[in-house]
């Protein structure tokens, strides 16, 4: 992908109206000058319009869609309808899979509907418990990850796509038990793992995507932590959940990933 670090912040459902409006200008004056760093916000759907519509230079994506371009689904928002609003979506998250039961048929659905619209997906993958990873080889990682839950979910929820659409798809790989609680997944850990799904792709899809695709990590990122990541050539960002909601710690997040330029990650592959 494009030399630049992703950092994503993902709203869930949060802000009112005035507090999105203050949290969207507050980040944007902040950030305007960081090199190398592309921000993308995901803020409640309500708020993309009046937010594209007073700040055009915001990158926006939608926390959510559903498969179906339109009809009797209340309450659902269509990628078709984000069309000119939104540049990408989010799909897959592990709210969106544990608290309303999305499975990797309707992820792969809303994938597929995401590209029709011209939308880029965001998808995020993840375990539920820390992988046991200490003094594994590599090799080891790779097996245990292929046939785990996160290596089944990464090929049933993205089955069907074709190489131009791998090509646009971004990855976040978020572990379940580092959202939202505190505990985040080393930079280490994120980095063998997100190596590993790397590999998973390399052998499902083909090398050059492997190494190309941009592989987010999620799941408890702060300004403490956030360069630990940035240290990593194979993880192409973050997607930031609560740290996200204030002005001075996402900045700072952002600002940590500007530093590290992007590396030459094609010996991460092989
Ligand atoms: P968190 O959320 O940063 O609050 O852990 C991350 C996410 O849900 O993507």
């Amino acid at each position: 992908m494009a030399n630049q670090k992703l950092v994503m912040a993902n709203w869930k459902m949060n802000t009112t109206y005035s507090e999105a409006m203050v949290l969207i200008s507050g980040v944007l004056r902040r950030c305007e000058d960081l090199e190398n760093v592309k921000i993308v916000f995901f803020p409640p759907s309500i708020w993309l319009v009046p937010i594209k519509e007073q700040y055009k230079q915001a990158l926006l994506g939608a926390q959510n869609i559903y498969s179906f371009a339109q009809g009797p689904y209340t309450g659902e928002i269509s990628a078709e309808m984000l069309r000119g609003i939104a540049k990408y979506a989010l799909v897959g998250h592990s709210e969106r899979r544990t608290i309303f039961n999305e499975d990797d048929s309707l992820i792969n659905a809303k994938l597929h509907a995401a590209f029709r619209a011209n939308l880029i997906p965001v998808m995020a993958v993840g375990e539920e418990e820390p992988i046991k990873i200490e003094n594994l080889t590599d090799e080891q990682i790779l097996d245990k990850i292929t046939s785990s839950i996160l290596g089944k979910s990464l090929l049933a929820s993205t089955r069907g796509l074709k190489s131009d659409q791998w090509e646009k798809l971004i990855i976040s790989y978020e572990p379940i038990w580092a959202i939202g609680t505190g505990h985040n997944a080393s930079g280490e850990y994120a980095a063998r793992v997100i190596r590993s799904l790397r590999q998973i792709i390399k052998k499902e899809i083909n090398e050059t995507i492997a190494s190309d695709i941009s592989i987010l990590y999620g799941g408890s990122v702060t300004r403490h932590n956030a360069a630990d990541y940035a240290g990593y050539k194979t993880i192409d960002g973050v997607l930031v959940g609560g740290a996200s909601l204030k002005i001075a710690e996402f900045s700072s997040i952002a600002e940590s990933f500007s530093v590290s330029n992007k590396w030459d990650k094609s010996n991460e592959v092989s």
